[in-house]
């Protein structure tokens, strides 16, 4: 009886054996190599990479080799709206560095609390901002603003995470402030900007300066520049210039090519 217990046992462990081996590659295959991400519209070339071992900052995604970082919640409004702001970033130098025109129509891509759409509106006496977030909560303090502020000029955009949801050919600028690394289909969203900007339409993206280790934010919520030409580039904008005259970010200004003329 004992004798056929052990043989059954001995004939279970060797059924099961295949599976445990199975099972064990796919976990060491998890661990070593990134799992890809497919793009729905080019089955063979992998856009993003997921990988198991990565910052606590991120997500486990990456773009062109950087990390994306977690998104910022609307609990961190508080902090977008700080006194000590104007201080420390200067925005409203990034404002006057836009060298915006009265008409124009600016998109504030990853609006937040609207803290820069409410400083470009007023400027835009025959224009408006389109204050574009995926977070309903941010677009609700935006509407809050708004008739506080009483200001009329800015409009607020519900986004999905891959789609800014602008008409083609609707705006001058697309205006991104500390909030470019945190697209989670940072080139889905960049295709849809430069389909929604008019020709020879600006992008500008303000990022801290990754370049400099004692600008004490995190390194996933820091951009360097090499890397941003990169990205930007892979959607054809083409890099126009670098305003380095803020304290801690770095200003860049890209071009929508103008196919017309
Ligand atoms: C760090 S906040 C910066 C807010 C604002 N630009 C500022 O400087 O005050 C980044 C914002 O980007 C938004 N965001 C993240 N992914 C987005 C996407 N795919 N489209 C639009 N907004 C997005 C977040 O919801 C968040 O409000």
């Amino acid at each position: 009886m004992i004798k056929l217990q052990k043989r059954m046992s001995y004939n279970y462990k060797l059924k099961i054996l295949p599976f445990i081996v199975i099972f064990l590659l796919i976990v060491e295959c998890l661990l070593v190599y990134p799992t890809s991400i497919v793009r729905a519209d080019s089955l063979s070339v992998p856009v993003y990479e997921q990988r198991i071992i990565h910052s606590p900052d991120g997500i486990g995604k990456y773009y062109m080799g950087r990390e994306i970082a977690k998104v910022m919640g609307y609990t961190g409004a508080g902090w977008l709206e700080r006194p000590s702001r104007e201080g420390e970033e200067q925005p409203s130098k990034i404002v006057s560095l836009l060298n915006l025109k009265p008409n124009d129509v600016v998109a504030d891509i990853g609006a937040g609390t609207g803290y820069l759409s409410f400083r470009i509106a007023p400027l835009l006496t025959a224009g408006k901002v389109l204050a574009v977030d995926v977070q309903p909560e941010m677009l609700e303090i935006i509407e809050l603003f708004k008739k506080e502020k009483n200001i009329i000029n800015v409009e607020p955009v519900l986004a999905t995470l891959s789609e800014p949801n602008l008409a083609s050919e609707s705006i001058d600028l697309a205006l991104m402030v500390d909030a470019y690394h945190e697209l989670e289909y940072p080139q889905e969203v960049m295709q849809g900007i430069v389909k929604a900007l008019k020709p020879s339409g600006r992008v500008v993206l303000v990022e801290y300066r990754g370049e400099n280790p004692f600008i004490m934010i995190k390194g996933l919520h820091k951009m360097n520049q090499n890397q941003v030409r990169k990205e930007m580039q892979a959607v054809g904008l083409v890099w126009r210039e670098t305003k380095n005259l803020l304290p801690q970010q770095h200003l860049m200004v890209f071009e929508k090519p103008n196919t017309n003329s």
